[in-house]
């Protein structure tokens, strides 16, 4: 099945490290890219990864931090856990505040053993990154995918510019985990995906803080001023998240009132602070974006020979942290099937991709429109729609079936 390197272009030794043909091309250098090739990696099928960006840029793209069992499995399987399992933080639980009250849902317990750990995408990216220059397929930076050609033919090809020279790969397989905006989609015609969306009234305002988090786990808060997220990176370091206004500026938001900010909407009643207390530890704010958010569902997920993985097929707004942890699971399916493809020929599972995929977005797709649409407050939002969203959460700190419910949606559902 492996393949060797056919140089492009023998008299240009930059391009003899560049492959001119694969087994599958791989768009898009993230997590969902570098995760598969990997795991293609350790099934013998042979890949390239191509990255518009450069690899500063990859490793530093801020995103969620929290990995479902299924992903840290897919991470161990492959040999891409070692520091993770070092420096990742293990989680048994969240808590949720709302109306001065709090309550622990306890992820072990409500799910039979499942947990989630604290560890950011940003590391995930940069230990799938040592690992594939040392001793995986190609993976080049800067290589900028101007157009994928041929998607329901034979041999699709990607055409793309690297060290200033237009080259093509050609594949059996083109694999799109260039997100939303990527051009991978565009090889696809009009008329063929389906695109379903909805868009929040609402952005987070998220910030990196050097300060020990002020909390063993994640805090979701839901208050009248707005949702709020207390989260972290290390023992050092938080990460915290406040609802805010689409269209806002960060610099309207000093460190001061911030904090300030972030003490009203955690706040508790005095009755249920009494067990121990909250203190929210404050100190620098290093860095402050604003994310819009969104639910998007692509269908479907395959056309042809190219085959779409997650930012460029779904996108979910981050409450819940699945983002990441769809893409992993997008692609240990699609590993699965590419393996079962070169062992025996059989594209069963291959034919069955974008279903098999889809039961499981849209399963994370409600789940974290659920926890959105609980948690915020839309700027049109009547007193009733609040009190049903209190109702909510007093049901799941009553109910061991609607904690669970919640708990086994965030700890994650095996990968099927
Ligand atoms: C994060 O740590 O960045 C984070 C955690 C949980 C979320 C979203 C983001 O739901």
């Amino acid at each position: 099945m492996t393949r060797a390197a056919e140089p492009a272009d023998p008299a240009d030794h930059a391009a003899q490290a560049v492959p001119a043909r694969s087994t599958v091309g791989i768009v898009g250098g993230g997590p969902a890219g570098l995760l598969l090739a990997r795991l293609l990696h350790r099934a013998g099928v042979d890949c390239v990864v191509l990255e518009s960006r450069d690899r500063a840029y990859v490793e530093q793209r801020q995103r969620a931090g929290i990995l479902e069992q299924g992903t840290v499995d897919a991470l161990r399987g492959c040999g891409a856990a070692t520091r993770l399992e070092r420096e990742g933080l293990v989680h048994d639980g969240v808590e949720l505040r709302w109306d001065g009250r709090r309550h622990r849902i306890d992820f072990p317990s409500l799910t039979g053993g499942r947990r989630v750990w604290v560890y950011a995408q940003t590391e995930v990216v940069k230990d799938l990154i040592a690992l594939q220059l040392h001793d995986g397929p190609p993976l080049l930076f800067d290589a900028e995918v101007r157009q994928v050609t041929g998607a329901h033919q034979e041999r699709p090809v990607i055409h793309y510019t690297h060290g200033g020279r237009d080259r093509t790969l050609v594949c059996d397989w083109v694999v799109g985990c260039d997100g939303f905006y990527g051009v991978t989609r565009r090889a696809v015609p009009d008329g063929v995906l389906r695109t379903l969306e909805k868009v929040y009234p609402y952005s987070w305002l998220g910030m990196l803080a050097d300060v020990p988090p002020s909390s063993d786990e994640l805090i979701y808060a839901h208050s009248p001023r707005g949702f709020a997220l207390h989260s972290m990176r290390s023992p050092t370091v938080s990460r915290l998240y406040l609802q805010v206004p689409n269209g806002t500026d960060p610099a309207d938001w000093p460190d001061q009132r911030i904090w300030d900010e972030l003490d009203a909407r955690f706040a508790l009643d005095a009755r249920f602070a009494r067990d121990g207390g909250w203190t929210l530890n404050r100190g620098p704010v290093t860095q402050k974006a604003v994310l819009p958010m969104r639910s998007l569902v692509t269908e479907p997920m395959r056309w042809g020979r190219v085959l779409l993985a997650g930012d460029a097929a779904h996108i979910v707004p981050p409450t819940g942290a699945k983002g990441l942890n769809l893409a992993a699971s997008d692609v240990v399916v699609l590993a699965r099937a590419f393996a079962a493809q070169a062992a025996d020929g059989s594209t069963a599972l291959l034919d069955a991709y974008s279903d098999t995929c889809l039961r499981r977005v849209w399963r994370a797709e409600h789940f974290s429109w659920s926890m959105t649409t609980m948690l915020h407050t839309d700027p049109d939002q009547s007193e009733f729609e609040t009190r049903l969203q209190l109702s909510q959460l007093d049901r799941i700190a009553a109910s061991p079936q609607a904690s669970a419910e919640l708990a086994e949606n965030y700890a994650g559902l095996p990968i099927g």
